[in-house]
C-alpha cells in the first residue's frame, strides 16, 4: 500500500503545532499502525529529520500507552483494539490517514503526538489502592466468597488499561468512564470496601481538579474504549458518590 500520511506535529510542550503531510510506500497489510509509523521514522531519520514522536510499549494492548486519534477516531476505525493492535488491512491503498495526539486540556502536549497522561495517575493516587495487606499474611482467597456477578464486573472493570481514549473522544473530555472502572472494580470487592467512602469522593475531587470535562451520558466513550468498558460503571460510580456524600461525616 501506499498511503498519504497527514500527522500532527508539535516540537515542544510550548510550541505551535502544524499539520505535516509524508508519503509512505510498500507498506503490507499485516503491519500493526505502529509499525507502519515505525517505516516513516526509518525514514525520516535516513533524511537526516527529526522523527515523528509517539507513545508506545506492550504493543500488544495491555499497558495503555499507545494513544493516537487516526482518521477523527480513538485508536482508529476497528473496535475494541488499541492503536497497536491496529492493522493496516484496515485501511485501503491510496487512502490518506490524519493522525492527531488526544486532545483534552487535562492531557497536554509533550511532542507530536505524545500526551502529558500523569492527570490519570494523580487520580489513581487520590484513592485507586486498598491499604488491606495483600502480601504474606493473606487469607485463603476461598476464605471469603464473592458472588460469581460481582467477580465478574470487577474483573470488567480491572480490564481498563488507562489509555485514556475515552477522554479523548467525549465531547466534554471527561474521564468518568476511567474512574467509574477504578471505583467500581474495588467497590465490588471486598478488599475493596475499607477506603470505599472516601476513595469514591477523593478521585471524583481529584478528576474534577484535573481539568476534565463532566458527562452528560453521550456514550461515545463506551464505543471508543479498547477494552468495551461499560457505562454501567458511570452509573455504578455516580450511586457510590451520592451515598458517599451523604455518609461521609460518619466515617
Ligand atoms: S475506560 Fe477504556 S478508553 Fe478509558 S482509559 Fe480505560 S480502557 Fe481506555
Ligand atoms: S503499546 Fe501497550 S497498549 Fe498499545
Amino acid at each position: 500500500m501506499n498511503l498519504t500520511l497527514k500527522i500532527y506535529r508539535q516540537d515542544g510542550p510550548n510550541a505551535k503545532g502544524r499539520m505535516e503531510t509524508y508519503q509512505v510506500a510498500d507498506i503490507s497489510e499485516h503491519m500493526s499502525f505502529l509499525e507502519m509509523l515505525d517505516v516513516l521514522n526509518e525514514q525520516l531519520v535516513a533524511k537526516g529529520e527529526e522523527p515523528v514522536a509517539f507513545d508506545h510499549d506492550c504493543r500488544e494492548g495491555i499497558c495503555g500507552m499507545c494513544s493516537l486519534y487516526i482518521n477523527g477516531e480513538a485508536h482508529g476505525p476497528d473496535r475494541g483494539v488499541t492503536t497497536c493492535q491496529l492493522h493496516m488491512r484496515k485501511f485501503k491503498d491510496g487512502d490518506t490517514i490524519y493522525i492527531e495526539p488526544w486532545r483534552s486540556k487535562a492531557f497536554p502536549v509533550v511532542k507530536d503526538l505524545v500526551v502529558d497522561r500523569s492527570s490519570f495517575d494523580r487520580i489513581m493516587a487520590a484513592g485507586g489502592f486498598v491499604s488491606v495487606n495483600t502480601s504474606g499474611n493473606t487469607q485463603d482467597a476461598n476464605a471469603i466468597p464473592i458472588p460469581k456477578t460481582d467477580a465478574d464486573k470487577a474483573f470488567d472493570a480491572a480490564t481498563c488499561i488507562g489509555c485514556g481514549a475515552c477522554v479523548a473522544t467525549c465531547k466534554n473530555a471527561s474521564a468518568m468512564l476511567f474512574v467509574s472502572a477504578k471505583v467500581s472494580q474495588l467497590a465490588l470487592l471486598p478488599q475493596g470496601k475499607v477506603e470505599r467512602t472516601h476513595r469514591v469522593l477523593n478521585m471524583v475531587e481529584r478528576m474534577d481538579k484535573e481539568g476534565f470535562g463532566n458527562c452528560t451520558n453521550t456514550g461515545a466513550c463506551e464505543v471508543e474504549c479498547p477494552k468495551g468498558i461499560s457505562l454501567e460503571n458511570i452509573a455504578r460510580m455516580n450511586r457510590e458518590y451520592l451515598k458517599a456524600s451523604l455518609t461521609a461525616d460518619k466515617d
